[in-house]
């Protein structure tokens, strides 16, 4: 319940956001999401501002929350690690609000010209401290609060993107430099961590977020042999015998060529127009970045500028954080249905009072297999936690701490298919649940068909779940060679199909009938084969029918391919109706060039050899010319030693060319690079 008196209100507040701050920054485990706090956390500023009498000095509005954990030792900051004021306007108000109010601070004139501001990703992880003297990286510490952080080098030593030695040639180096960033999980790691964790049965985590925070502050550095953490640096700590550059984005620029990693979405943005755009570009492709943001930031560019302003209660005036729309909220479970899946799983889905998150609307959201709802301890009626991020589809990850009103019992799994009726069943020690229906479960037909059919499998344009759900409701279709046999007459009588969107529908068909090999692995949705492994098969064999005819012992000698893995494709293919269904799809037309496999088929002329890159290429990027080069057998360097077979220099090569030429290193350019790749030598 909340008290009306806005002095017991601002108490109570105080405490409740004590405890989520403790729960937050010091435990690692928060129990509401962020957006909540948040909301708190300006309840309670909007009382203070109010009645300022209210005020007390040991509000969590007036210092930066983090207690150092008995056991890791405290590090007191040269220079206090600052907060950014946060703009939780996520309209381009926001931004807006920020240029006025800078430009007022600078008692700037609508006749002065506009702002040069650094506009950056707002990185979701855990602030880092990293002091290099003399180019070596002595200390690594958290924020803490602000002035006293925790050492932390044992576990940032761990993270191979931190370099322990600066960049470039000792007398650049500065007798002391710290840089500061955020350490990170990436999307993709986080996943594939979640995943093996609920193969294994263990508990999921709940974010990439407090992961990492609650990785980096492990006092057992061996805690993170299994999670892969990531680091951005944005900024400077402090720094002596370096001449720091006069803007904030050559500040980077300098820190990205002491080699530690620098996100490269950041731009030099002029005035509020300019961050704006910025805040729009980025909302647009948030969704597709690898990693979480919760916003981006925005700097005065100008160091001068920057002391100028100075600072309010810790708080830079020249920078400021501005947000989108949360990833994670709260909102009421009002069932739980079960989710018929390709390989016959059972996934149980939470049936959502609507929720705005992540920038949609979210009412349905997974809740993984049985085992891991119980752990959550989620029961219908509860508020709980939805994330989503990025293309992920949304889940629900705990429960928000609070009593029931009344008994729910706990959810169990159905003992019949929900679609088809049979038995379901779940393996010994396994966690899924399984319809034993195969493809006499509609759901499990449709599932593989949209598989089969879908953009990184076969890539049949126009297929999609309606279109599916009519043709195997309609009996059209119950395997999915005969797909290749419905012809234009039967498409167009089904419902809502024009002959145009009919013809279309066959065009795809046909064209998806020339595809790789590693494609077609993929699409055939054999239990354990992603799109990864489906790749390295198609490599290392080259060709299906030795595939299909390969022991688990030859499958196990794939790239990645473990014990589980090389089972389940066997098992596959031991199944003469799979070898079927293979052999029709063939009939049908179905073909690609046998020779993927380049480990069987083409030589590798650069096997062994290590190459470095640098300058521009004229016709080939970065990235083109590292994937060339590496499936020509040979490995990408990021720097130049007496071990580097070649440097393949393009325009405006830097240090890494005079390092080749110091150490008579051969230096290539393009066309014989290309040369190279053909087999011919340098
Ligand atoms: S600058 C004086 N830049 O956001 C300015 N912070 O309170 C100091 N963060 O926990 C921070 N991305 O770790 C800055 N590009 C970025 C950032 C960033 C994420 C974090 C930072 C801190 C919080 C700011």
């Amino acid at each position: 319940m909340t008290s009306k008196d806005p002095a017991a209100r601002a108490a109570e507040l105080r405490a409740t956001l004590q405890h989520h701050a403790h729960r937050y920054y010091v435990l690692d485990a928060p129990e509401i999401p962020d957006a909540e706090y948040d909301r708190l956390f300006q309840e309670l500023q909007a009382i203070e501002a109010a009645q300022p009498e209210l005020l007390t000095p040991d509000s969590p509005t007036q210092r930066v929350i983090g207690e150092v954990l008995p056991g890791l030792v405290p590090v007191k900051h040269t220079v206090p690690m600052l907060s950014i004021r946060t703009e939780t306007d996520t309209t381009a108000a926001g931004a807006e609000a920020f240029d006025a109010r800078v430009r007022r601070e600078l008692e700037l004139g609508e006749a002065d010209a506009a702002i040069e501001y650094a506009a950056e990703l707002k990185f979701d992880g855990l602030a880092i401290n990293l002091r290099y003297e003399a180019g070596v990286l002595v200390q690594a510490a958290t924020r803490g609060d602000g002035e006293t952080g925790e050492d932390v080098t044992h576990n940032i030593r761990t993270i191979g993107q931190i370099p322990l030695r600066l960049l470039g040639p000792a007398n650049t180096h500065p007798p002391l430099i710290e840089i500061r960033g955020e350490v990170y999980m990436r999307r993709d790691d986080f996943e594939r961590l979640n995943e093996r964790q609920r193969e294994r049965g263990g508990k999921t985590f709940i974010n990439p977020r407090n992961t990492a925070a609650g990785a980096v502050r492990q006092l057992d550095s061996r805690a993170l042999a299994d999670k892969k953490l990531s680091f951005f640096a944005y900024g400077l700590g402090d720094a002596q015998g370096w001449a720091q550059p006069a803007t904030h984005s050559a500040t980077l620029d300098a820190i990205a060529a002491f080699g530690l990693p620098v996100n490269r979405e950041r731009a030099v943005v002029a005035g509020s127009a300019g961050l704006v755009a910025f805040h729009q570009r980025i909302a647009a492709m948030r969704d597709a970045l690898p990693f979480d943001i919760d916003g981006v930031v925005y700097k005065v560019n100008e160091v001068a500028l920057q002391k100028r302003l100075g600072f309010v209660s810790r708080e830079p005036r020249w920078a400021v954080a501005h947000k989108y729309p949360a990833q994670e909220q709260m909102t009421l479970l009002r069932g739980i249905e079960i989710q018929v899946g390709r390989t016959g799983k059972l996934t149980p889905v939470a049936k959502l009072e609507p929720v705005f998150v992540g920038g949609t609307t979210v009412s349905n959201a997974t809740l993984h297999n049985l085992f891991e709802l119980r752990r959550k301890g989620v029961r219908i009626g509860d508020t709980v936690i939805v994330r989503r991020a990025g293309d992920v589809i949304p889940e629900v990850v705990g429960r928000v701490p609070g009593e029931r009103r009344a008994y729910v019992p706990n959810f169990r799994m159905p003992r019949e298919c929900p679609v088809c009726g049979s038995r379901v069943q779940r393996e010994k020690g396994g966690i899924d649940h399984r319809c034993s229906g195969g493809l006499f479960c509609a759901a499990q037909r449709k599932q593989a068909l949209l598989h089969f059919a879908g953009r990184r499998a076969m890539d049949i344009e126009g297929l999609g779940d309606k279109l599916v759900d009519q043709l195997v409701d309609g009996g059209l279709i119950r395997t999915l060679p005969e797909l290749y046999t419905l012809g234009l007459a039967k498409l167009a009588a089904l419902d809502r199909m024009a002959e145009k969107s009919a013809a279309k529908l066959v065009a795809a068909l046909e064209k998806s009938k020339h595809t790789t090999l590693a494609r077609f692995l993929y699409a055939l949705g054999i239990r354990q084969v992603g799109e990864a492994t489906a790749k390295d098969l198609a490599k290392h064999f080259g060709a299906l029918d030795r595939v299909m005819d390969a022991s688990v012992e030859q499958l196990l000698e794939v790239n990645d391919v473990g014990p589980i893995v090389a089972q389940s494709i066997r098992t596959f293919f031991e199944q003469p109706h799979n070898r079927e269904v293979v052999e029709q799809l063939r009939a049908a037309g179905i073909g690609w060039d046998e020779h993927e496999g380049e480990d069987y088929t083409s030589p590798k002329p650069l096997a062994g050899k290590t190459l470095v890159l640098t300058g521009t290429l004229p016709t080939l990027s970065r990235d083109e010319a590292k994937e060339l080069i590496e499936a020509a057998g040979g490995k990408v360097s990021g720097s130049v030693s007496k071990k580097t077979h070649f440097v393949v220099a393009g325009e405006e090569a830097g240090s890494k060319l005079d390092k080749a030429r110091e150490l008579g290193v051969p230096v290539l350019d393009e066309a014989a690079l290309r040369a190279l790749l053909e087999g011919g030598t340098a």
